[in-house]
């Protein structure tokens, strides 16, 4: 099972190890300060919002039209955004880092 970090708006560094699956749902599972997930990983809320490190970027299935519109409206997006809910955490994925930004 993969590993991943989390870096929360608090610049805490949380790596969890042997775990899968979506993203935005293992970060509530582990209490990870930032990812809300209010809507339910339906793609309208952008509180799984993350900012991804740039070598991973490439390696993530490329955001769709709904991901996309919905952080189009948050003031936060960079060009390394996306949200946590869209992401499945696999094998190939097994290092990924990614930055919670602070809420606005
Ligand atoms: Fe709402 Fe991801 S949980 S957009």
């Amino acid at each position: 099972m993969p590993k991943v970090t989390f870096i929360t708006p608090s610049g805490t560094k949380v790596t969890l190890e042997d775990v899968g699956g979506n993203l935005m749902e293992i970060a509530q599972d582990h209490e990870i300060e930032g990812i809300d997930g209010d809507c339910g990983g339906v793609c309208s809320c952008s509180t799984c919002h993350v900012y991804v490190s740039p070598p991973w970027l490439a390696k993530l299935d490329p955001a769709g039209s709904s991901e996309k519109d919905t952080l189009s409206f948050d003031d936060r997006t960079r060009d390394n955004s996306r949200l946590s809910c869209q992401i499945e955490l696999t094998k190939a994925l097994d290092g990924l880092e990614v930055s919670i930004p602070a809420k606005e």
